[in-house]
């Protein structure tokens, strides 16, 4: 057996009997590590670095799902949150830092005039659902990507145990840079579309006119446009993927790296909508709550002051342009490829044939972990990470991957994966 990851795997015995599934979050779970040949427990961070349970050290290239921008322990989000838990964390008033924080919003983010805060992204895209059906007084809601674990948006998923048919039907997907898909459902008399959500990017990029054309159905029908920013905010850059491709939506849901790790997420958008907020129900005992908001008002002005947001995409660009180079040099393009924007880019596995292209992930996971490389398949880009580090991981992918290839082409990666086998996932994206 290998023992680089006993700790963790007595450790996954351990909580499996007290935790479904031995994780708070599906994709941290062992359904995308590997059993026997990944990490499943980290101990501790710094700056670019993890280290497991069983004490090995990471690059971590997942980043808590794109939670962390600048790090582990940027020592500047740290001291305010460590000056913060000295005056208390939870008070029985609302705190000022939710005035600044949200005033620093509005100040970043284009569609921003006003502010409400939660503490999971799913918080702020129910949110954003739940004040569109207010103002429209409509019920559908049209999806495209990744929105949460609530009944409106996962109903519409193959994850949708436990969620109500009549829920259900409220919901509809639409494809990505395909504005006819969503066009057809603007024309379903009978579902009048109160919001439009997507995430303004994932995988692909958007075709030229696609997000704007998502905001003239939107107008033309009377829908409010929601782009949700969870991962793309204070990643792609300063003011949101809104910024960068031009494109105003009438709201915008923030979380993930608002507070570089600390959990808060954000509603923001015009107040003519946000206004909605006084006679809809949105609200936690915790929504207020200081610690996480002095972490965002902390990493705002760095990233305001730094352009650390440039340095993320720099490094991006950097490591995208070097994995595609292999690509070629290699000749490996038929079976891998690259895609998304550089601060949370993917490498992409290419067959058609699922028992390959499971044991080809898996594959992948393992071997990069036991080159101390923590990734699921993307590259979350912190500014903590230095060229030096993604250059390992540039010689890692030219070591592993023509030996990858040359494993399947030989029907030998079965016999060459040391732990269980991932298995297919609801795919979303
Ligand atoms: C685009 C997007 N929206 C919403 C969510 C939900 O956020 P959370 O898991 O914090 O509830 C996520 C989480 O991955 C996401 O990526």
């Amino acid at each position: 057996m290998n023992t680089r990851y006993e700790h963790s795997l007595e450790l996954l015995e351990r909580a499996l009997r007290v935790i479904p599934l031995a994780s708070q979050t599906f994709s941290k779970s062992l359904v995308n590590y590997p059993k026997g040949a990944a990490p499943l427990f980290i101990e501790r961070g710094e700056g670019a670095y993890v280290w497991d349970v069983d004490g090995n050290k990471y690059l971590d290239c997942v980043n808590s799902l794109c939670a962390l921008t600048l790090g582990y322990k940027r020592p500047e989000v740290d001291a305010a949150v460590s000056a913060q838990m000295h005056n208390g964390v939870s008070f029985t008033l609302p705190h000022r830092l939710e005035t600044e924080v949200a005033e620093l919003l509005c100040e970043l983010i284009p569609c921003a005039e006003s502010v409400r805060f939660g503490k999971n992204g799913t918080d702020a895209t129910s949110a954003a659902v739940r004040i569109a059906r207010a103002v429209t007084g409509r019920e559908h809601i049209a999806v495209c990507g990744y929105h949460g674990w609530q009944d409106w948006y996962i109903g519409s998923t193959a994850r949708h145990l436990g969620v109500p048919d009549a829920v259900r039907a409220l919901t509809h997907k639409f494809d990505y840079n395909n504005l006819d898909s969503l066009q057809a459902l603007f024309e379903q008399a009978d579902q009048p579309l109160a919001a439009v959500i997507l995430e303004p990017m994932n995988v692909a990029y958007p075709a030229p006119g696609f997000l704007e054309g998502v905001r003239a159905l939107c107008d033309q029908y009377g829908a409010l446009m929601v782009l949700d920013e969870t991962i793309t905010g204070f990643r792609f850059h300063l003011g949101g993927a809104q910024s960068l491709f031009g494109v105003t939506p009438d709201l915008a849901t923030f979380g993930k790296g608002i507070a570089n790790g600390y959990p808060l997420s954000a509603i923001v958008g015009k107040a003519k909508y946000m206004h909605a907020m006084e006679d809809i129900f949105f609200s936690g005992t915790f929504g207020g709550e200081t610690l996480s908001l002095a972490a965002a008002k902390a990493v705002l002005s760095l990233l305001k002051e730094q352009h650390l947001i440039d340095d993320i995409n720099e490094k991006g660009r950097y490591l995208l342009n070097g994995l595609n180079a292999l690509l070629d040099e290699l000749q490996l393009r038929d079976y891998f490829d690259t895609a998304g924007h550089p601060t949370w880019s993917f490498f992409t596995v290419k067959t058609t044939d699922q028992t390959l292209y499971w044991q080809i992930k898996t594959y992948l996971v393992q071997e990069l972990a036991s080159h101390s490389i923590l990734s699921i398949g993307s590259h979350n880009i912190s500014s903590a990470m230095s060229y030096a580090d993604l250059d390992h991981v540039l010689s890692t992918y030219r070591q592993v991957l023509p030996r990858c290839k040359e494993l399947a082409q030989t029907e030998q990666l079965a016999a060459a994966l040391q732990g269980a086998t991932l298995q297919p996932l609801f795919k979303v994206r």
